[in-house]
């Protein structure tokens, strides 16, 4: 490992296990003094002392709801505080409640909205001043390639592909400030969440994907540093596949 982000200050939402729990594993891994939240409290505990032991950089956990606009800006507004900037935010925290539209409840819709789309806004909001202030910054958000349409995933499908669009618009606006914003699209990655699903659809699904296999949340935290890093300072506004192939769609051979 580098320490590419040595002296860094990383904020990472839904940490505590996942593709949150790799993308902190990393970060902390290339020296950085990584803030993480997640509303789990005990497994955010369990993964801050597993991983602060073996790494050389620093994990700051914090029990919030990143559905909440307050706790969210108050979080990244004590990050600062306390290490004195922030470098790069990743709204990774998500949810799935999937449903045939016409039996998606309120509920269903609204949560999934808050957790995988609004509270990115509230994210990317509270950290912009901040890093304007230092004409530097690195923020990344999760969408999916199902961002381009799913069955039965359509409050899912529609906060991912919100994040495309608040992605490329605070490109826009960050772009003088030296923000870039970039999304990341997974396909099949091992993490709870897919274990989640149906047994038979993930089968299927595996199947389709052209390297033949499910990703393992290494391979998004790989990007995730890379796209965060100094080094990809002219690479903003895209939303970046990490699926396999997948997200090419059938070959007609
Ligand atoms: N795993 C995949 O195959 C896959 C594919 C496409 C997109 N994604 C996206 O990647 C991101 C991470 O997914 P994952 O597979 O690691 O999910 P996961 O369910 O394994 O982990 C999500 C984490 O977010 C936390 N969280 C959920 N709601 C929260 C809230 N309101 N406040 C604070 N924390 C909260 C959970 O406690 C958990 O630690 C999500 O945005 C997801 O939609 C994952």
């Amino acid at each position: 490992m580098t320490d590419r982000f040595s002296g860094q200050t990383v904020l990472v939402t839904g940490g505590a296990q996942g593709l949150g729990r790799a993308m902190v594993s990393r970060f902390a891994a290339e020296g950085a003094s990584v803030h993480v939240a997640d509303r789990n409290a005990v497994a955010l505990a369990a993964m801050s002392a597993e991983l602060c032991t073996e790494l050389p950089g620093k994990i700051v956990p914090k029990v919030l709801d990143v559905s909440d606009s307050d706790q969210v800006t108050d979080w990244i507004d004590q990050s600062v505080a306390t290490e004195g900037k922030i470098d790069v935010l990743i709204n990774n925290a998500g949810i799935i409640r999937d449903n045939r539209v016409e039996k998606i409840s309120d509920d269903d819709w609204d949560a999934v909205i808050a957790v995988n789309l609004n509270a990115a806004f509230y994210g990317v909001r509270a950290a912009l001043p901040h890093m304007r202030e230092m004409g530097y910054g690195r923020i990344l958000s999760f969408s999916s390639m199902s961002w381009r349409g799913n069955f039965g995933q359509a409050n899912y499908v529609a906060a991912k592909a919100g994040i495309v669009g608040l992605t490329r618009t605070v490109a826009l606006e960050g772009a003088k400030f030296g923000i870039t914003a970039n999304a990341i699209a997974p396909g099949l990655i091992e993490t709870p969440m897919l274990a989640s699903m149906n047994g038979s659809a993930r089968d299927k699904l595996v199947k389709k994907v052209p390297l033949a296999h499910t990703g393992a949340p290494e391979d998004i935290a790989a990007a995730a540093a890379f796209l965060a890093s100094p080094e990809a300072r002219y690479i903003t506004g895209v939303v970046l596949d990490v699926d396999g192939g997948l997200g090419i769609g059938s070959s007609i051979r």
